[in-house]
């Protein structure tokens, strides 16, 4: 198990445990952190589980993949530290993660 952060847009920091493997999304959900609604459970085709990842772990996270890339533009508020908590796999690297959650998803 990992640890990582939720920030939510109101500043309000949770610290959840995360097992290695699982995405980012389903740590959110199982966890019931506000502002991850995940629509299409996880098949990169709703962009309901937009975060921004903190810059300090941009480079561990990694870029979106091409489709993941496409599906962003259909979320609100989209910056260049943008992704779908779906699409990250959790790994002992990303342990201390810590990624916000916008104001609004979709
Ligand atoms: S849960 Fe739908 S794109 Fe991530």
């Amino acid at each position: 198990m990992i640890t990582v952060t939720f920030v939510e847009a109101n500043g309000k920091s949770r610290d959840v445990e995360a097992a290695v493997g699982a995405t980012l999304m389903e740590t959110a959900i199982k966890n019931s952190v506000p502002g991850i609604d995940a629509e299409c459970g996880g098949a990169c085709a709703c962009a309901t589980c937009h975060v921004y990842v903190d810059p300090a772990w941009m480079a561990a996270v990694g870029k979106p993949q091409p489709m993941e890339a496409d599906m962003l533009d259909f979320a609100s508020e989209v910056k260049p530290n943008s992704r779908l908590s779906c699409q990250i796999k959790l790994k002992p690297e990303l342990a201390g993660l810590k990624v916000t959650t916008p104001v609004k998803q979709g």
